[in-house]
């Protein structure tokens, strides 16, 4: 079915994930119903709309000519061949991994599971958390006593389960996504040839690994491996500053290397649904083995300390023009969490602005692909995009995202002070910026 493009596949959670995904699966004339419980989701993309920037409504209307289309009703489960998960995995306000959305999606499928389906998740988490925590639900709160295949053989009455993470770089132009190899793991070796034939329709590459923790352990390895990686590039950068020292520049030297370098670059601070939230699923997993992951730790201590240091470099460089944080009119230039594009979630700006406001600063910001910034899980600062005109009237403006629209020559022109936290006025010089 899956070779003849006859499969249904049902992708749940339309997300930054899970609707780039189903756009991929229609591209191959797969047949694709999105469940979402955002009702505003379901009826946007029902009427041939898109919710996400670099998603148009035209995709989303060539997809519905493939048979897409969306619901909030999970009784239409029982009519697809394959089942791909892509809800979210946030942490709790105790840091703790928060898979509420895992078990509420998992229990509201169950009952309209189907022998011979193929259930898989997509969200990042820690390793067991498909056989531990989603597989065990299916079983008990399926209506037909179905059971998951295991070992070689399968029987009538089963269904198959695996786990292929998402390895997505959003803004990323230059690799296709379906370049992008795919991990999979099956909990029996039908479900990790089904799985790995589903996605090698839409992935040039798919890479079988023995079991689902495998494949959840490979995705934390990568988020970790960037998170740890970007906390020793923000530490060097702490100790440049104080030594006088260009980080950029020793970056930019050091990647000349043809080998054993891999450039990281500083910030203001963590960003996304991913680096700042991953690596504690696995550190929280770890304390069941007595273990303690510490490079996991010390990454996380240096990278949520960045938005202070942002802080105190805004204050030392009012200071140095006889000015306080307290009182002085302040614009944050960009608040996604990384350059061009339209994702705010973790983003180090929200704390960046919150502390600014906390210290008594009138806070404006500007962003080309947020008009308002509302609340959020962690935040609530309902603020409307300021127009970038008069820079003159800022005492100081903060870049904290370095998207390419901005003219930054023409912004240092502009502006009376200004803090660069991503190095986007390089080769700019002016007494005005300081680099922070
Ligand atoms: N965004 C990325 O770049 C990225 C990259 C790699 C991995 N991931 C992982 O993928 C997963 C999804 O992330 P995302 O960015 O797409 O999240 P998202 O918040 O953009 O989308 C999740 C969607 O799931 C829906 N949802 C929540 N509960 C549901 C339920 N019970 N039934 C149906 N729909 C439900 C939400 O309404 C939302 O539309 C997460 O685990 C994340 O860590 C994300």
């Amino acid at each position: 079915m899956i070779q003849q493009r006859q499969a249904r596949v049902g992708i749940i959670g339309l997300g930054y994930v899970g609707l780039p995904l189903a756009l991929l699966f229609s591209e191959q004339t797969f047949a694709v119903t999105g469940f979402d419980i955002d009702s505003r989701k379901v009826d946007t993309l029902t009427q041939g709309g898109s919710y996400i920037f670099r998603i148009t409504a035209e995709e989303i209307r060539a997809a519905q000519a493939q048979g897409f289309s969306a619901t909030s009703d999970y009784s239409r489960i029982e009519q697809m061949d394959a089942i791909i998960i892509c809800v979210p995995t946030p942490l709790n306000q105790y840091h703790e991994p928060d898979l509420s959305f895992i078990t509420d999606t998992t229990q509201a499928l169950a009952p309209h599971l189907q022998a011979g389906q193929l259930v898989v998740l997509e969200s990042t988490t820690y390793p067991g958390t498909t056989e531990e925590v989603m597989l065990p639900i299916l079983e008990k709160e399926n209506q037909n006593g179905l059971k998951a295949a295991r070992g070689a053989s399968s029987a009538e009455n089963e269904f198959f389960v695996a786990f292929s993470p998402e390895r997505e770089d959003p803004g990323n132009t230059t690799v296709a996504r379906c370049d992008i190899p795919k991990v999979v793991g099956g909990v029996n070796p039908q479900a990790a040839e089904l799985a790995g034939a589903l996605y090698g329709s839409i992935f040039h590459r798919t890479i079988p690994v023995s079991s689902p923790a495998a494949a959840e352990m490979t995705k934390l390895l990568e988020n970790i491996y960037r998170c740890v990686n970007i906390a020793l590039v923000n530490e060097l950068k702490l100790l440049c500053l104080r030594m006088g020292i260009d980080i950029w520049e020793v970056i930019a030297a050091a990647s000349t290397k043809p080998f054993g370098f891999h450039p990281f670059y500083p910030g203001p601070g963590l960003g996304g649904h991913c680096i700042p939230v991953d690596p504690f699923y696995l550190s929280w997993k770890a304390k069941e083995f007595d273990f303690r992951t510490r490079f996991i730790e010390l990454a996380g201590e240096i990278n949520t300390n960045m938005p202070y240091h942002v802080l105190a470099s805004i204050g030392g460089a009012l200071n140095r023009q006889k000015k306080s944080v307290n009182g002085s009119r302040v614009l944050v230039l960009g608040v996604a969490y990384k350059k061009d594009i339209d994702d705010l979630r973790e983003s180090p700006a929200l704390t960046i602005i919150e502390l600014l406001q906390q210290e008594g600063a009138q806070v404006s910001y500007h962003d080309p692909y947020f008009p308002f910034i509302g609340k959020g899980r962690k935040y609530d600062l309902q603020m409307k995009r300021t127009e970038l005109v008069q820079l003159g009237q800022y005492d100081c403006i903060v870049i904290v995202t370095d998207h390419s629209d901005y003219d930054y020559k023409k912004i240092v022109a502009e502006a009376q002070l200004v803090v660069d936290t991503r190095n986007a006025t390089k080769g700019i010089v002016s007494p005005k910026v300081v680099r922070c």
